[in-house]
C-alpha cells in the first residue's frame, strides 16, 4: 500500500517535470514571443488587420522586405523610427528579435 502512494507521488512528479520543462523552454520560442508581443496587432496568423490599417506580416510587401529590414521595423520602428514599435527599447532583446523574424519567415510559407 505504502509503495503504492509512493511510486503513484513519484510518477505525478515525473509528469509535472515533463510538462513544465518544455513549457519553460518555449517561453523564449519565436512563436511564444509573437504572440506574446506581435499577435494582439498583427493576428496569430500575421495576417494583419486591414481595417485598423496594420500591415499584414505575410503578404507579399512583408515577403520583399529584407530581414535587415524586418529587424530595423521591430526592434526600432524602421525608417520612420516609430517609437510604438521600437521593441529594442521595450525589453525585448536583439536575440528575440532574431527569433520572431525567423518565426515570421517560417509562417510566410
Ligand atoms: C500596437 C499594435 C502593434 C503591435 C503590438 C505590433 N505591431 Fe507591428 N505594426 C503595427 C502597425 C500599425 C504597423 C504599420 C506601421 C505603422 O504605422 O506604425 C506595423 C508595422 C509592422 C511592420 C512593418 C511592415 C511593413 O510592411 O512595413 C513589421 C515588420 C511589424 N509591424 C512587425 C511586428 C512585430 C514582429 C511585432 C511584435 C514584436 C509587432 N509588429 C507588434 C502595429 C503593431
Amino acid at each position: 500500500m505504502k509503495t503504492t502512494k509512493l511510486a503513484i507521488a513519484v510518477l505525478t512528479m515525473a509528469v509535472a517535470l515533463f510538462i513544465l520543462i518544455p513549457s519553460l523552454s518555449w517561453a523564449d520560442d519565436g512563436g511564444n514571443l509573437f504572440k506574446a508581443k506581435c499577435a494582439m496587432c498583427h493576428g496569430v496568423d500575421g495576417a494583419g488587420k486591414p481595417a485598423a490599417k496594420i500591415p499584414s506580416l505575410i503578404g507579399d510587401d512583408a515577403k520583399k522586405m529584407s530581414d535587415a529590414d524586418l529587424t530595423a521595423a521591430i526592434s526600432e520602428g524602421g525608417k520612420a523610427k516609430k517609437a510604438s514599435h521600437a521593441f529594442g527599447a521595450k525589453g525585448v532583446t536583439p536575440d528575440q528579435v532574431k527569433m520572431i523574424v525567423s518565426y515570421i519567415r517560417s509562417i510566410q510559407k
